[in-house]
């Protein structure tokens, strides 16, 4: 497996999207390229882009989204950091074949429009983390 290159994006889960951009593009000086609705999934991002990276503001949209049980649980903040591979079906199995514990064991379609696949926060060292493919 090729190491992951850069960091791709870091989601941070926020009740309100509007509130938080008061600090996010308001007062830090970020500029949203994007919002992006994904109601199959509960979820409401605005995409930040911070050099090659994208700080995304996660919003639930809906009670049952999985970001108002992680807000419900945890409050605001971080809720994962994003890698970017070049090859993300070798890299979940190279880690699949280390016994790396996987959220998704085959890749799915993420809110960026490309391949993207979580590692399980018990294997990482705490920090939910997700691979993509550009
Ligand atoms: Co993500």
């Amino acid at each position: 497996m090729t190491p992951p290159r850069q960091i791709a994006h870091i989601g941070i889960a926020v009740r309100s999207i509007d509130e938080a951009l008061g600090f996010y593009r308001d007062q830090l000086g970020l500029v949203v390229s994007e919002i992006v609705e994904l109601p199959e999934r509960g979820l409401r991002i605005a995409m930040l882009p911070c050099g090659e990276a994208i700080l995304e503001l996660m919003e639930p949209a809906g009670d049952d989204s999985q970001i108002a049980g992680f807000l419900a649980k945890r409050g605001p903040g971080v809720h994962h950091l994003c890698l970017k591979v070049d090859d993300i079906d070798g890299s979940l199995a190279h880690l699949h074949e280390q016994g790396v514990r996987l959220v998704n064991e085959t890749a799915e379609l993420g809110a960026e429009g490309s391949p993207v696949a979580f590692i399980h926060p018990k294997a990482t060292g705490g920090v939910l983390l997700e691979l993509l493919e550009e």
